[in-house]
């Protein structure tokens, strides 16, 4: 089956066509049209100018992906699916309403798609992936912009959360650190890079419930612990800057809280469920130290478990991930009445 998906839950307008079976994956083609310059000015998404930028780039980006995948839209896509949260709202409508648009012109069926699903599948699109090789009880980890996960999947179609965050996701905290030492937006990538150059062990930061026996997450402190580090540091003269060794040192410090915080509640995790699979997704995935302290660490505890990471270029927001999602969906004949669906901007997984 081809499947077109789309995705606009933020800052990226993202479109692919993907042919699905139960043996392989094969992603035809796949765009992302990208607005984190115009946001960088603003230091974090106006949501706004995100869904003004959503309805100029859809078609677009749309008209793009289905010619670059040789296929002809309303005689070879079987299938139209789009993000129906959680995101912003208003940026969420433009995707849905123009898949609903296409459903109804193109009488194909219409797949709303979980955003955080999408993440939890992006390892799908892994070269030589296909579904078989995911075996169950797995256990997934799925870090982005606005969640922080644990997810026990009894199979494509079951699954439970089995910690969340109590407040700020951990991506939310990496872009407001990087707010506070005036790093520009996004703040992932470049504390993921400036720490790598930094002593971890120059400050010392808070592991925010470490000790807490259960899988939640809470990663507000430990940006407010920055604050209060930079505050001490300048007191004697507010006005002086930090030097790019203290900030290389900060980046560092804070990136080894986040992961070692991550890491340890993910091997809980693996040590009470003892999951067959490891799935890591969402924007954060892309971070080289998490994915190197977990690929370690559950090799070390858990040597049977299988661990499968995205690759880089799907850990952000992109279509691949929202058709893969719709595939098992799909699998379920679970589509959605075009008259009634709208999207949800808090979306439960
Ligand atoms: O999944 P995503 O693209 O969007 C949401 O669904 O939220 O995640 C975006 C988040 C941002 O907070 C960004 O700073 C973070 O992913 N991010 C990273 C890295 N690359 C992106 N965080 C840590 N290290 C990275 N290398
Ligand atoms: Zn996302």
């Amino acid at each position: 089956m081809n499947i077109l998906a789309i995705e606009t839950s933020c800052d990226e307008t993202a479109a692919a066509v993907l042919h699905a079976s139960n043996s392989s994956f094969n992603l035809l083609s796949n765009v992302v049209s990208s607005q984190i310059k115009i946001h960088a000015r603003f230091g974090g998404v106006v949501p706004e100018v995100a869904a003004r930028k959503q309805i100029e780039m859809v078609i677009p980006v749309i008209a793009d992906v289905v010619e670059k995948s040789g296929l002809n839209l309303t005689r070879d896509i079987n299938y139209i699916a789009a993000t129906q949260g959680p995101g912003l709202v208003t940026a969420l409508n433009i995707g849905l309403e123009t898949a609903k648009t296409l459903a109804f012109v193109t009488q194909k069926p219409l797949i709303a798609v979980n955003h955080l699903a999408g993440h939890t599948l992006a390892s799908l699109l892994l070269p030589d992936m296909n579904p078989k090789k995911i075996s169950f009880p797995a256990l997934a980890l799925v870090v982005s912009g606005g969640h922080t996960l644990l997810i026990l999947m009894k199979n494509f179609h079951n699954w439970k959360i089995i910690g969340d965050t109590l407040d700020d996701a951990v991506g939310e905290a990496y872009d407001k650190t990087a707010q506070i030492l005036n790093l520009g937006y996004p703040g992932g990538p470049v504390i993921d890079k400036l720490a790598l150059i930094g002593d971890s062990s120059i400050f010392k930061l808070p592991r925010p419930l470490l000790n807490n026996q259960n899988f939640n997450f809470s990663f507000s402190g430990l940006k407010t612990a920055v604050l209060y580090l930079i505050n001490d540091l300048t007191a004697a003269s507010p006005t002086k800057k930090l030097s790019t060794q203290t900030i290389n040192n900060i980046c560092a410090a804070f990136q080894a809280a986040c992961v070692e915080v991550l890491v340890t509640k993910t091997l809980r995790a693996i040590k009470k469920y003892t999951p067959q699979t490891f799935l890591l997704g969402g924007g954060v995935s892309a971070n080289q130290a998490l994915r190197s302290t977990l690929q370690e660490k559950i090799r070390l505890t858990a040597p049977k478990t299988k661990i499968f990471l995205p690759a880089i270029k799907f850990t952000g927001d992109n279509a691949a991930m929202i058709a893969v999602a719709a595939y098992f969906k799909i699998l379920k004949k679970q589509f959605a009445d075009i008259k009634k669906i709208t999207t949800n901007p808090h979306l439960a997984l």
